[in-house]
């Protein structure tokens, strides 16, 4: 009897415990869907608003013609656009097609048209003509690809600019922050030495609050021009 009894308190004492843990694990669930929404919101402001100011800076203008390359679900690929208006376009090249379907599905009606996606199969070539292209966005990529990728990008990057155009650069995961893939060993003084020895000179360093793997943080971009002096 009494054994029967303690096993009935067992039963309702688990059969509690495991209704609290599923009611915390459903409150937990809707915090951190309301988290995620909060953030969507704060990225889809953010490209409306700050980033096409940073743009603004970077050189992006009007009319233009813009490579985001590496240009995933487009945080920056969407205020570009804004910016280029109907005359421009914004080429976003990306291997993941998932990515680039975001992009499509997420792109504001109003601008989907400027928009030209791009799925490559990684090859680090800009299917672009000579001299077309006003603004190339290298942002948190290069850290992706071997020295011999970066250098062909670098040479498509020459090749498709026009004489006035902008190589801008976010170097993210070099040794001193949050050292990843390439980049690990690589501080940002041998990257920027890298750029420079493939024919360009650095125009300036401009900072911000910048998109970063969905969330916004601090940081620099580097933007440069053609080196007059290389072939
Ligand atoms: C870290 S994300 C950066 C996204 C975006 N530029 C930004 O700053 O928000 C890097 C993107 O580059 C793409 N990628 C990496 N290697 C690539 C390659 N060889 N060719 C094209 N895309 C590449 C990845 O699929 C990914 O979407």
């Amino acid at each position: 009897m009494a054994r029967s009894h303690d096993a009935v308190g067992h039963a309702k004492i688990t059969c509690t415990s495991r209704r609290n843990k599923f009611l915390r694990r459903g409150a937990f669930q809707r915090v951190v869907r309301r988290l995620k929404a909060e953030v969507m919101r704060e990225m889809d402001r953010w490209e409306r608003q700050e980033g096409i100011a940073f743009l603004k800076r970077v050189g992006v203008r009007e009319g233009d013609t813009v490579v985001d390359f590496g240009a995933r679900v487009g945080h920056y690929t969407v205020p570009a656009a804004a910016i280029v208006g109907s005359k421009g376009k914004v080429y976003a090249f990306d291997k993941n097609a998932a990515a680039l379907a975001e992009l499509k599905e997420q792109s504001p009606a109003t601008i989907a048209d400027r928009i030209v996606r791009v799925h490559t199969t990684g090859v680090t070539e800009l299917d672009r003509p000579d001299e077309s292209v006003d603004v190339c966005l290298f942002y948190d990529i290069l850290h992706m690809l071997p020295a011999i990728s970066r250098q062909a990008l670098y040479k498509e990057a020459r090749r498709v600019l026009t004489d006035s155009g902008v190589l801008s650069v976010y170097p993210k995961h070099v040794a001193e922050d949050g050292p990843a893939d390439h980049f690990k060993d690589m501080s940002a003084k041998e990257v920027m030495r890298e750029i420079r020895a493939s024919g360009f000179s650095l125009r300036d360093k401009i900072c911000g609050r910048l998109s970063h793997d969905d969330t916004l943080v601090s940081g620099c971009v580097w933007n440069f021009i053609k080196a007059v002096d290389a072939s």
